[in-house]
């Protein structure tokens, strides 16, 4: 038993769960306190991505904090970070005896900094513990996160998602090994986002409490307030961000929010869903489109045609987060459905394929995909089979 509990699909009401929370700095000065926790004879691997962390400083003042502590530089990771290049800054640490990273970006660069850590200290082909989700990962170098995009939470969870584009593989895996040690989330930092990432990192903040919150009720009461609270918050302050990106308040509340959305603190011992989350994998593989773009397609879909399994639940969501008293109880789910689809479409991220110019949808080579990667049936009741995986598809063109 650990952390990867936390995870666990149909878990009953507080059977167990493991609660691992990494060091947190949060604020202006974030940077230079956190990396106070290393000490001075490591040395550090700094990953970041393709142009942003160099361009706006956010590398050189890292450099600065580290002071007079051995630091090497691993940049150019690509958004759903690819296994090849990532065994090449596998390699490198190798090289040059790295002993910590150090992740400087967002989900993609902080899982590409936990892949390199276990790929380091496993003595067999890496790509065996992507395959077996972490099982087999027995230790990890340190890893630290250094927030610039909020929307994974992967700076405080034990999870990391690497892409293989030439087996047209996109895989999460977990191990407790991988928390990172600190995590530093100044909000300046997302000031320079783009209008398509902020709205990618709420919609994907907001489908990560509702994969933990959506299924069905098991008593939960302190899970539910606070996916709630979070929830009304990325509602409200979400689109404030793309009126106002330097406002630093909104952005210190979206940036704790994803945090917490994916810390394991609302999904303790309650049951999980995901389904949106892996399906979404391929269609990132095979159609390019972004993480959370697939969610924001496939979400109202799937609270659609699982209306049913989801209904005790889905009724609750519409009251509390969007205040529908009136009309039935089916009233209320389709609204609470079409409001969740506003939302997202609000925050910039269209919810059919088609408006993303992807008209020729293979649903079979879809449901071929999923069954030869052993990922249906899907659903926190394990209940989306082929046949039903089919009908959310079909509403997603
Ligand atoms: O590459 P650069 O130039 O840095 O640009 C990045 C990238 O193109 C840009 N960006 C980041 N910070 C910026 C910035 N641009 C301007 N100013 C800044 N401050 O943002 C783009 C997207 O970055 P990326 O790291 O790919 O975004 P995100 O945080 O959404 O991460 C997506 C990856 O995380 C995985 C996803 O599957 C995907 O691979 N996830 C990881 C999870 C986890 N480890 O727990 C859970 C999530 O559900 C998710 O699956
Ligand atoms: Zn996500």
């Amino acid at each position: 038993m650990g952390a990867r509990d936390i995870y666990s699909v149909g878990l009953g009401m507080w059977d167990f769960f493991y609660f691992n929370p990494t060091h947190i700095y949060f604020g202006r000065k974030a940077v230079s306190r956190a990396v106070k926790m290393i000490p001075r004879e490591e040395r550090i691997m700094i990953l970041y991505g393709q142009s942003s962390a160099v361009r706006y400083g956010f590398v050189e003042e890292l450099k600065n904090a580290l002071e007079d502590r051995k630091a090497v530089e691993f940049g150019g990771i690509e958004p759903n970070p690819e296994y090849e290049q990532l065994m090449k800054g596998v390699k490198l640490a190798e090289k040059e005896g790295i002993t910590c990273l150090i992740g400087l970006g967002g989900g993609s660069v902080i899982d590409a900094a936990k892949f390199i850590a276990a790929a380091l200290l496993y003595n067999d082909d890496p790509w065996k513990f992507v395959m077996d989700r972490g099982v087999s990962i027995k230790k990890a170098l340190p890893v630290g996160a250094v927030v610039t995009m909020p929307a994974s939470g992967s700076e405080a969870n034990n999870r990391a998602v690497i892409s293989r584009r030439a087996v047209g593989i996109k895989r999460a895996f977990m191990s407790d090994h991988l928390f990172p040690r600190f995590a530093a989330l100044d909000p300046t930092k997302t000031f320079t986002l783009p209008r398509r990432y902020i709205g990618n990192g709420v919609v994907d903040t907001y489908v990560h409490v509702l994969e933990q919150y959506l299924t069905y009720p098991v008593g939960g009461d302190v899970q539910d307030r606070l996916a709630e609270g979070l929830l009304l918050l990325l509602l409200d302050q979400g689109p404030r961000a793309l009126k106002e990106p330097e406002n630093y308040r909104v952005r210190a509340n979206l940036m704790w929010c994803a945090t917490l959305g994916l810390n394991g603190l609302i999904g303790a011992g309650v049951p999980q869903d995901w389904s949106a989350h892996r399906a979404g994998y391929e269609l990132t593989m095979l159609y390019g489109l972004d993480h959370a773009q697939t969610l924001a397609i496939l979400v109202p879909a799937m609270m659609d045609v699982r209306r049913e399994i989801k209904r005790e639940k889905l009724i609750q969501y519409g009251e509390r987060i969007f205040g529908l008293g009136e009309g039935t109880e089916d009233e209320k789910i389709s609204q609470a459905i079409a409001l969740t689809r506003a939302f997202f479409e609000q925050m910039g991220l269209p919810t059919h394929l088609s408006d993303y110019g992807i008209c020729d949808l293979d649903v079979e080579l879809i449901i071929h995909l999923l069954t030869e990667h052993g990922v249906l049936p899907l659903g926190e009741k394990q209940d989306i089979t082929s046949d039903v995986m089919r009908a959310i598809l079909e509403l997603c063109r």
